[in-house]
């Protein structure tokens, strides 16, 4: 939202929220989300034509298109737990926008859902029976975290889906010129409302297929004495393959990949599909093999035990430039260690220390795990240092001074395969990167 404003001016975006700890935030200097490049444009439109409030009626009424972007989360229980999304904030915005009325309105489904949820929503306002009309438009996000501002601004494609009717092709075009503003239109993909959907889903369930396919090679490759870094380059120089989203790693996380996949592996056991729901669910097993693979790995290395052994972890988001810590592999791989008794010392740059603690389910110093202002502390008087997310500064550190300060012989596992492990090698460190033999 903030960059459609910054891109119309001639656009008044007025996002509307329940939370007024978050709408205050947002109307602070301090944002309640980091992402490189975002305070700059909202401190530039904000008052313009950008307002945040809990003004949540004013806001519908007032507003030609309403874009739903409220979170889906994965069911917790009842029918669907643990795969299918929970779809209560969608339905009950619907609900809210048909009792507000307000006159004809195009909504914009934003956040991400199964197929068909278009249909839900154009059922609950179809029957508010209050005189409007309303078309129903998916809108789906491709930003990635940490790039978003960079994403929004240049994206590879916008996908505007809608009622092939002439009222929904209507409706297409008024969202499409929003983004015609700054996109070109050959960028924009106009299509029924089911595969723009679907295709959402699709998009993250490919991306995560790749991590976890490299991710299976990783495996091989420490077991054969292949470089799975080397593998990826040169199977990436393939065209037909190209060479994104080819970095093994500790585990895919955030917020999207593994809730769209389970998402599309319900949807297909829902149309009776249960071979391919398996086959893309296979794709998440890989990811928590990968996890586990880790810390076995650790375990091997440090003697067969990390029991009572100090152990650093370095980052803690679900990769770099983010706050973000939802499904971050770190999660796992810290809760592995813990039940194996070994005392963690957590550093991330940006993720707050409650949010760590309260990720692992500890509270400081009651139990064994302590967070540090830096990474120099967190490694002091450590038996191994693990690096579980990607962030730049990682590189900058002097790994002499920190392994003079550890105990030997001491360990570094790099599970996002960021650090030159021969010059580590060199230092005295016993390292082990995510797909070396
Ligand atoms: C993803 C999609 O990229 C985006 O289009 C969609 O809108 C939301 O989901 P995001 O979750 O922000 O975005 O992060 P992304 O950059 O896709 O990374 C996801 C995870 O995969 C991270 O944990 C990352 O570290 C991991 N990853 C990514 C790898 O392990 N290896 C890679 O080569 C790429």
């Amino acid at each position: 939202m903030a960059m459609i404003a910054d891109k119309c001016e001639d656009i008044r975006v007025t996002v509307v929220d329940l939370n007024a700890e978050r709408v205050d935030g947002w109307n602070s200097d301090d944002l309640p989300v980091f992402e490189p490049g975002l305070t700059e444009i909202v401190l530039r439109r904000r008052g313009k034509n950008l307002f945040f409030t809990t003004a949540v009626e004013d806001g519908i009424r007032e507003a030609d298109v309403i874009f739903i972007s409220v979170n889906t989360p994965t069911k917790t229980s009842g029918v669907g737990a643990g795969k299918a999304a929970d779809l209560r904030y969608v339905e009950s915005c619907a609900r809210q926008i048909a009792e507000v009325g307000g006159g004809d309105k195009i909504v914009v489904e934003k956040s991400t859902v199964p197929v068909r949820t278009a249909h839900s929503v154009q059922e609950i306002l179809s029957a508010a029976e209050n005189g409007h009309s309303y078309q129903v438009i998916s809108n789906p996000e491709f930003l990635a975290e940490g790039t978003a501002m960079k994403d929004l601004e240049k994206p590879d494609r916008v996908l505007v889906g809608g009622n092939v009717t002439p009222e929904g092709r209507a409706a297409v075009d008024v969202i499409t010129s929003i983004y015609a503003q700054w996109v070109p239109r050959e960028r924009i993909i106009k299509t029924n409302l089911w595969s723009s959907e679907l295709s959402k889903l699709t998009a993250n369930a490919f991306l995560a297929q790749r991590v976890s396919s490299i991710n299976s090679i990783s495996a091989l490759c420490e077991a054969t004495g292949a470089d799975v870094d080397e593998v990826s380059h040169a199977i990436g120089a393939d065209s037909r393959i190209g060479p994104k989203f080819l970095k093994s790693s500790v585990g895919f996380g955030g917020s999207c990949f593994q809730k769209d996949i389970l998402n599309l592996t319900y949807l297909c056991e829902h149309f009776g599909l249960p071979e391919i729901a398996e086959y893309w669910t296979k794709v998440v097993e890989m990811n928590d093999l990968q996890k586990k693979r880790f810390v076995t790995r650790m375990i091997d290395a440090m003697f067969n035990t990390v029991s009572g052994k100090r152990i650093a972890v370095l980052g803690y988001a679900f990769k770099k430039d983010t706050n973000d810590v939802r499904e971050s592999p770190a999660i796992d791989v810290c809760r592995y260690l813990l039940d194996e008794t070994a005392e963690l010392r957590v550093y991330d740059p940006k993720v707050e220390p409650e949010t760590i603690l309260s990720t692992l389910g500890t509270k400081e110093d009651e139990d064994s795990v302590t967070i540090c202002k830096d990474a120099y502390e967190a490694c002091e008087g450590a038996h191994a240092i693990a690096v579980l997310t990607e962030w730049d500064e990682f590189n900058d550190l002097d790994f002499a001074k920190i392994h003079a300060q550890m105990e030997q012989p001491a360990f570094l596992f790099d599970g996002r395969n960021v650090l030159d492990l021969k010059a580590l090698e060199e230092i005295g460190f016993r390292t082990y990167g995510i797909g070396k033999g």
